[in-house]
């Protein structure tokens, strides 16, 4: 008799838990993101996510493609010697960045990465990239 009784109390314990393990919201669950198509030279910078009040953060949605550069001379050593070593949404997933920040990053790739960027098309490069990625000449920033 006790041993049933026993029986009978820990079934009722085991199944008083079921609600809290089919809990799916969990504190600190990361939701993956997807990706999706986009627009060809807009990669827009992620918009503020919203803080979580349950600890569950949503990744936003990834753009799919590498977007063209736009035309212009320059762009296509630009697009030559910096997808050497990534794609050129390096480039375009920058905020607008100031002419002298272009000409630093251009440097930084070749001093600290190693690029092997001739001193003429080093220079081509950074005029292309100040022509169209600065807050004064970038067009297509949404
Ligand atoms: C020798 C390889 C190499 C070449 C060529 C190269 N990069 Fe990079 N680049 C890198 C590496 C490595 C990183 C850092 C990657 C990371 O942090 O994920 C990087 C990162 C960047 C970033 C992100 C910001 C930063 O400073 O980390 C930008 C912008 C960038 N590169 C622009 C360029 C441009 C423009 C060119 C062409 C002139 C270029 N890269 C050519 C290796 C290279």
């Amino acid at each position: 008799m006790k041993k049933a009784l026993c029986i009978m109390i820990g079934l009722l314990i085991t199944t008083s838990h079921k609600p809290l393990l089919a809990k799916t919201n969990l504190h600190g669950l990361v939701r993956s993101g997807q990706y999706a198509k986009g627009e060809l030279r807009t990669t827009p910078q992620p918009e503020t996510a919203k803080q979580s009040v349950d600890g569950v953060y949503i990744v936003g949605t990834y753009p799919l493609y590498t977007p063209e550069l736009p035309p212009g001379e320059g762009r296509e050593m630009t697009q030559g010697y910096c997808n050497m070593c990534h794609s050129v949404t390096y480039i375009t997933m920058q905020p607008p960045l100031p002419a002298t920040t272009w000409a630093a990053e251009v440097f930084k790739m070749i001093d600290t990465y190693g690029a092997l960027i001739p001193e003429d098309e080093t220079k081509q490069i950074i005029v292309y990239l100040q022509s169209h990625y600065t807050p004064e000449t970038r067009k297509n920033t949404k």
